[in-house]
């Protein structure tokens, strides 16, 4: 098959197309003129998510992998609120310290993420009207620069100095500067707004914790947050499930919810938004023993993502530079991310999925200083009492499920529906499509009780006897349906029915009872 899908902001704009039209993602609030940064998963969004969850959930706490000795892991899982004690984000460091820089614009009012400044003008389109604009004319800049700053600049570019006041910019332009420099000198030796091209404030830090009041009075002492992060939940509660479950060292606990990051900047449809889900794994294990822990999380991490068809040249495993650390992995040294080559992730080409952070025993220490409760572990066989260390792998649930969308998307126009989706068949939201060749001689019967046999023993499936055979592959290849069974005339005969295999289009012909346990052997539930 011939994959002739567009690239980098053309797949974006199509893919963004396809899951409004097939309901897997919509802007949140819509109706209203929708609300930056939040995303609804429509009834295919919430299948696809859930699947991935409990793809991670199976390889963490009911099926966990063996570890480097040969032993089973011993995972637990938790669920923790969303609103917790407010010291809890004191000693975790983020009230202090969870900022991000940001500048506002003088003229427009907007707010920016400082360092995503400069991606964000290379996207800018008066930017880019004004490159050309200048690379236009070599001989005679000025005359074009001058003609752009009184036609096209108002419009696109309000607050950019060459359209306020062409006559004084021009005045201060060096006369034998042409092309790229003189585009340089037009922008200024600080960056201007991506919107309009005012000017930008120095950069502030800006917090990036929600802030909410608990109970009826609204006062310092009243106010909390809501969780940036699943992890602290599994650090706190690290006592309870110690004393409560028969949890031995090393072991882990798994957390997968809901965080909400004040993000200055929400952007790329859901790879940055102020709500999102997450998947954390804390693993807790003896100091001396936390880069062999790291080692293994760092290579089993990237095999999952891996196992769910996101291989190739599009995933890739990364080590962070030495500035690049976390404060909590900055004494022990190690963090990598596994990184997916997203459609807007340009220049560098890769995008961080997960982070896999040896924190240490910085969150254990930091509750045990701020609550007054030691966060220790007395281990028998060894007689020694020690604060544990964390290997963190933090994966995004809902960043993953857009990897997943876009490692999917495929075009055909071959097909009756020029795009489909090739998820994983553990992933598809819908495992099968269940179809009556033609809507009598009984052959809806037929279909309709395999239909309800797959539902219950295999997963989600669509029984469709709407139009055309083709029509109805076409639904099933844009939702992703990895298999599609027809019933027809001989099935009436020989007890046998036509499977049709998204990827491939290929069809074979298989007995009717031999459906279900084919779809449980195929999805991998067997
Ligand atoms: N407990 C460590 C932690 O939260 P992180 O790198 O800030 O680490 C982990 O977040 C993962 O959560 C990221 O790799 C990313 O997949 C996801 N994530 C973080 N911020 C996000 C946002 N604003 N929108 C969507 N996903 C986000």
């Amino acid at each position: 098959m011939t994959n002739m899908r567009p690239t980098g902001a053309a797949l974006m704009e199509k893919l963004v197309s396809l899951c409004k039209r097939r309901g897997f993602i919509f802007q949140s609030s819509e109706i209203y003129g929708g609300i930056n940064g939040f995303w609804d998963y429509g009834p295919l969004g919430v299948e696809l998510k859930n699947n991935l969850r409990d793809a991670w959930w199976d390889v963490m706490v009911r099926n966990p992998p063996v570890g480097p000795d040969g032993q089973e892991l011993q995972i637990v899982g938790l669920d923790c609120s969303l609103i917790s004690h407010p010291r809890v984000w004191e000693a975790s460091g983020h009230v202090g310290g969870f900022s991000d820089p940001m500048q506002t614009c003088r003229h427009c009012k907007k707010l920016f993420r400082a360092d995503h400044v400069e991606e964000l003008l290379e996207e800018a389109e008066w930017r880019k009207s004004l490159f050309d604009a200048v690379m236009e004319a070599p001989a005679d800049p000025k005359k074009e620069l001058r003609r752009w700053a009184e036609g096209k600049g108002p419009k696109l570019a309000p607050g950019l100095p060459l359209v306020q006041n062409p006559a004084a910019a021009m005045a201060s332009l060096p006369t034998n500067v042409h092309g790229v420099p003189l585009f340089r000198v037009l922008l200024g030796p600080i960056l201007p707004c991506p919107n309009c091209g005012g000017e930008l404030t120095e950069a502030r830090q800006f917090n990036l914790m929600f802030e909410t009041f608990v109970g009826a009075v609204r006062d310092e002492e009243s106010k909390a947050y809501l969780r940036p992060e699943t992890a602290q939940g599994m650090f706190y509660n690290f006592k309870n499930v110690v004393d409560s479950s028969r949890v031995k060292m090393p072991f882990g606990i798994c957390q997968v919810g809901r965080s909400f990051r004040n993000e200055v900047t929400p952007r790329n449809y859901i790879f940055r938004s102020r709500e999102f889900e997450q998947m954390e794994l804390e693993w807790f294990c003896h100091p001396s023993e936390a880069t062999k822990w790291y080692d293994f999380w760092r290579t089993e991490r990237f095999r999952w993502w891996e196992s769910l068809g996101l291989a190739g040249e599009s995933l890739r495993l990364r080590d962070h530079e030495t500035d690049e650390l976390a404060h909590y992995a900055k004494d022990s040294g190690g963090c990598c991310d596994v990184e997916y080559a997203f459609p807007f992730s340009g220049e560098k080409g890769f995008s961080e999925l997960e982070g896999i952070a040896y924190r240490s025993d910085y969150d254990l220490t930091q509750h045990t200083k701020m609550s007054g409760v030691k966060l220790d572990y007395f281990e028998q066989e060894k007689n020694e009492r020690y604060v544990p260390h964390v290997i963190e792998p933090a994966a995004g649930l809902t960043r993953g499920l857009l990897a997943v969308l876009c490692e999917a998307y495929t075009v055909d126009p071959s097909r009756p529906s020029p795009e489909l989706m090739r998820f994983h068949p553990r992933l598809a939201p819908i495992k099968a499509g269940v179809f009556p060749l033609v809507a009598k001689d009984g052959l809806p019967e037929i279909a309709e009780n395999l239909y309800k046999d797959i539902r219950r023993r295999v997963g989600a499936a669509q029984f469709d006897e709407k139009q055309s055979i083709g029509k109805r592959y076409a639904r099933m290849d844009e939702a992703g349906t990895p298999f599609c069974i027809t019933v027809d005339g001989n099935t009436k005969e020989d007890q046998t029915v036509t499977v049709r295999h998204r990827d491939t289009g290929e069809q074979s012909r298989l007995e009717i009872d031999a459906i279900v346990p084919y779809l449980r052997q195929k999805i991998g539930l067997e």
